[in-house]
């Protein structure tokens, strides 16, 4: 698919975390930022596609098109696959909203930059979603496609949670990258299809703010990182040198290290490729983000130190 649109999977197998409202939000985010947005919303149920239409309108194209789950087969994939096409021919940025069910065939990732999962910070939770990522770790971790960047979003985190340290009580089998978390509030609750979290003048909404910076971040850190592979795709093969998010991973965030306290990132050997600057598969350095308001920048600061290596 030759295009430049930035293609965004929203998904989780769990109900009730917040893909919905993070779809259909980043999509009035992104249109924030003068780009052209459409949000693809493959629930039967329409949470996004109908908070779009019933909220004040922002410009972005809204689809609904629930996907044949019952029917097997390659019909979902297919089906989804050519939603996405039309979507990317007239769009800066599309945003697809699905709850993932086993009969979806796990290629379809491939079709996407970046594959958001939202999750509580719960440890029972974290686990299921462990268990979801392990089950795709194949994309994720693909040398023969080009791998999706995975973007682990808290969601809906309390206040209480955010001195927790569930992130290093739970492994991840993947590579990830931890965007800032977004803040469980009742004026988010309260937005429910009449208003948007980007708007909300409270911590809920600068915690979305700087959640859909980061999103916005993760754009620039591929556009990098696919300039500089073309410019030594003579060098190299393989998509190792995209960002697929190898610095938080692995039980990375070691054990007094809370989620929102210190979190420690290691950078892999290769320093001639910055994105490939962070791996806990051949750590060599580690490096420790200061703790300071950690909470709204460290994905920011991860990023920046990423490009500055
Ligand atoms: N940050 C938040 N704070 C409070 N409630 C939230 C927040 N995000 C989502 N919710 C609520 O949680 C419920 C589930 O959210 P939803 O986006 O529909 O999840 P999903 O699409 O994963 O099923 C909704 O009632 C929604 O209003
Ligand atoms: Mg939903």
């Amino acid at each position: 698919m030759m295009s430049s649109a930035f293609k965004i999977l929203v998904t989780s197998q769990k109900g009730g975390v917040g893909k919905s409202t993070l779809s259909a939000n980043l999509a009035a985010f992104m249109r924030d930022q003068n780009m052209s947005v459409t949000m693809i919303d493959f629930d039967l149920h329409g949470s996004s596609s109908n908070w779009l239409s019933r909220a004040p309108s922002v410009g972005v194209v809204v689809q609904h098109h629930p996907l044949p789950l019952s029917m097997g087969g390659n019909r979902p994939l297919l089906e989804a696959r050519l939603h996405l096409r039309r979507a990317v021919s007239c769009s800066d940025v599309v945003i697809c909203d699905l709850t993932w069910t086993d009969s979806m065939a796990g290629e379809l990732m491939f079709d996407f930059d970046v594959v958001v999962v939202p999750t509580s910070v719960s440890e029972m939770e974290l686990a299921t979603t462990a268990g979801f990522l392990a089950k795709h770790h194949w994309v994720f971790d693909s040398k023969l496609h080009k791998p999706p960047t995975l973007l682990l979003a808290p969601t809906r985190v309390r206040p209480e949670q955010m001195a927790l340290n569930s992130f290093s009580k739970q492994r991840f089998p993947v590579s990830f990258l931890l965007a800032p978390p977004v803040l469980e509030s009742q004026s988010a609750r309260d937005s429910f299809e009449v208003g948007y979290l980007k708007d909300l003048q409270d911590a809920c909404g600068n915690s979305f703010r700087e959640f859909g910076k980061a999103v916005h971040s993760v754009r620039e850190l591929r556009r990098v990182a696919s300039a500089q592979a073309f410019s030594s795709s003579n060098k190299k093969t393989g998509f190792s040198h995209l960002p697929t998010g190898r610095f938080v991973t692995n039980g990375s965030l070691s054990e007094r290290q809370s989620l929102l306290s210190r979190h420690r990132i290691q950078r892999v050997p290769d320093l001639t490729d910055p994105i490939l600057a962070c791996s806990l598969h051949e750590p060599r350095h580690a490096q420790i983000i200061s703790d300071k308001s950690v909470k709204t920048t460290l994905f920011q600061s991860i990023v920046k130190r990423l490009v500055n290596f």
